[in-house]
């Protein structure tokens, strides 16, 4: 999207902006994972990243399906706000000196990607439906779902044991 020429015309040239977007963004989040795994020291956080990584591979293949069914090129555009969340997230966990405290960070951090990665996808659903595209807005539905219970999953290990470790 250049500064001054105008792009983006339809909304189905916002859709397949967005669809951009979110490539990116779980690529971005494809990255970072791996350093959650290795910083993280409760066992089951470390296993919920290490899962979510398996689901984020599979989250950018589905959204590769997604450019092939609408008939888009895949290709990414920067998105400055998942790169701000993980640039945030490994500030601070690089200024975390305890353990505990830090997996409490990490789960926030994850918690932060997860919410930005559902309001995409909730959005890119809607249109979708609205262009006509049930059949995409059917593949990105199990990309949310699976954010949606990441995001759950992370709740219930900070609430039940991070947390209560970390502020102890
Ligand atoms: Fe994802
Ligand atoms: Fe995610």
């Amino acid at each position: 999207m250049g500064l001054f020429s105008k792009d983006i015309k339809t909304m189905d040239d916002l859709f397949v902006h967005t669809l951009r977007d979110i490539y990116y963004a779980e690529k971005r989040i494809l990255k970072a994972l791996p350093t959650m795994v290795e910083k993280a020291s409760d066992p089951e956080l470390k296993a919920a990243f290490r899962a979510h990584l398996a689901e984020t591979e599979g989250h950018v293949k589905r959204v590769e399906e997604v450019f092939r069914m609408h008939g888009a090129e895949a290709k990414t555009v920067t998105c400055p706000a998942i790169d701000g969340i993980i640039d945030e997230s490994e500030e601070i966990a690089g200024e975390v000196a305890d353990k505990e405290v830090l997996d409490a960070a990490l789960a926030a951090a994850a918690q932060a990607v997860e919410h930005y990665e559902m309001t995409r996808y909730g959005t890119l659903i809607a249109w979708a439906k609205r262009l006509g595209r049930a059949d995409c807005a059917a593949v990105l539905q199990r990309n949310l779902d699976e954010e949606k219970a990441a995001d759950r999953k992370l709740t219930g290990i900070a609430e039940s044991k991070l947390n209560i470790r970390a502020a102890e």
